[in-house]
């Protein structure tokens, strides 16, 4: 079979790995892909909201399924478009994405059929928005309506704060349209748990659940961003948090869905908190999550590819979806500034034992003289402090980034390190370990993934 992957990053990756492990598929393309999953498939240069020119590449190289990983894409219709087309593909259509596309969509489908969440108000016009803050409780959370690359959500410790959100969604439009509507919600409190699922439309498989690290800085301070590392499972989600969250919230939000017209087929990502009143949805999402599936995938035991098919062809119930009983941990080691401001264009160097456990976010290949160094010394003496062997160096190079060429980083999360173990304790471990073989100068990550979890473990 010609697998066609659509989305460039570190879920990407691990998606592309998994399927690769079914036999029955020939060849993988990406679009766009980016440096490190051109080792596991042929990296196309279109990019993921090109639907014009995604659409014409999958008829001219005869796709037999697709599989649309990000949420812009899913939102604007890729899905749509390949089915015109004749192409099976894995993920929601447009009408269904809105799940994600339109927090003002989600929390009304969420009050129409009393699946838990925040309290919330819609506001189109910023003047009514600012008049009920006057007498909003404190904190309280602000969300665009649209898409703003995880960055649409403001939790405002005072009025002030929330006044100077709601200016900056509506009338400065900081992300745009996505401000045009914007949610004003209560304050929730508790932990917070991911639960990724294979949903057919019918049937709703829930994945092994996850914690992601959104902020920047250790102990969960510093600016959010698309999450700096995860585990799973997740400590908080219990077998009766579990089944609450099936009878509560799984299947009636799948039944919601269709009542509406707008079967949801594909991935859905509940993000939830396990607050003292029960579970509550936060937010959905219409994909696998980054960095979530970094840790989802590795523990799955059962063939992704197939399960992937079962769902578009509504016949998840007959098909098995099985994951280990272990741990699993990703570090995301990113550019030293990300969220913000950062440099790209470093040589990133491993080996061959530690390249096994790497999901690449953000690299590309470069011609060897294009990559730049660093300022704190050559690349061998890199590998000495990070106890790389320069002829495993070489030897990964030659296998995976090609001759005369070089891996660089190329965005602000730039590769995640993932570890499977019996316990999570040896999974933080083990990660953190290979962490110290892969190196790329200003690289950063965060010390304390898994820190939380361990904690809750031991708590019990
Ligand atoms: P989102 O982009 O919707 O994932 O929101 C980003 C983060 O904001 C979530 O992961 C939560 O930590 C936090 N958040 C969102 N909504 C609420 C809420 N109603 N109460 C407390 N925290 C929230
Ligand atoms: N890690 C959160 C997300 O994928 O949206």
């Amino acid at each position: 079979m010609k697998i066609m992957v659509v989305g460039g990053g570190g879920r990407e990756h691990a998606i592309i790995k998994k399927i690769k492990e079914n036999s029955k598929v020939e060849k993988i393309y990406a679009l766009p892909g980016n440096g490190g999953i051109a080792a596991d498939a042929e990296c196309v240069a279109i990019g993921a909201t090109e639907l014009d020119r995604i659409a014409d590449f999958a008829k001219s190289n005869a796709i037999d399924y697709a599989i649309v990983a990000p949420d812009d894409p899913l939102v604007a219709g890729c899905v749509d478009r390949l089915e015109a087309i004749g192409i099976p593909c894995f993920g929601p259509r447009a009408n269904a994405a809105i799940i994600e596309g339109s927090k003002v969509f989600s929390k009304n489908l969420m009050k129409k059929y009393g699946i838990p969440t925040a309290k919330y108000e819609v506001f189109t016009d910023m003047d009514s928005a600012l008049k009920y803050l006057e007498t909003a409780p404190i904190p309280t959370v602000i969300k665009a309506d649209g898409l703003a690359l995880g960055k649409g959500v403001i939790i405002a410790l005072t009025r002030e704060e929330a006044k100077l959100a709601v200016i900056s969604m509506m009338r400065d439009k900081q992300f745009g349209a996505s401000g045009d509507q914007i949610v004003i919600e209560e304050f929730l409190e508790g932990p917070e748990v991911s639960v990724l699922s294979f949903t057919d439309g019918k049937t709703v498989v829930p994945m092994v659940s996850s914690m992601d690290h959104k902020r920047a800085g250790d102990g969960d301070t510093g600016l959010n961003t698309g999450g700096m590392g995860t585990v799973a499972p997740n400590p908080y989600y219990t077998d009766a948090v579990a089944k609450r969250c099936m009878e509560e919230i799984f299947l009636p939000t799948i039944n919601a869905m269709n009542k509406e017209g707008r079967t949801f087929k594909g991935c859905l990502y509940f993000g939830l908190m396990i607050t003292k009143d029960g579970p509550k949805v936060i937010e959905y999402n219409c994909r696998f999550g980054d960095p979530e599936t970094q840790v989802v995938l590795p523990l799955l035991e059962s063939d992704l590819l197939e399960i992937m098919m079962a769902t578009t062809e509504g016949r998840l119930s007959e098909t098995e979806v099985s994951f280990s009983d272990k741990h699993a941990c990703c570090v995301i080691m990113a550019s030293e500034g990300y969220p913000v401001k950062y440099e790209k264009g470093y040589e990133i160097v491993t080996d061959d034992d530690t390249w096994k456990h790497l999901y690449v976010a953000g690299a590309k290949l470069v011609p060897e003289a294009e990559a730049k160094q660093g300022t704190d010394g050559g690349s061998a003496s890199f590998n000495a402090k990070r106890k790389l062997n320069t002829e495993d160096v070489r030897a990964w190079k030659e296998h995976t980034v090609g001759e005369g060429m070089a891996l660089v980083n190329s965005g602000g999360r730039v590769l995640g390190v993932t570890a499977v173990a019996d316990s999570l304790k040896d999974a933080v471990d083990s990660a953190y370990a290979l962490t110290k073989k892969v190196y790329f100068a200003n690289e950063y990550c965060r010390f304390d993934i898994g820190q939380r979890a361990l904690a809750a473990y031991g708590r019990k």
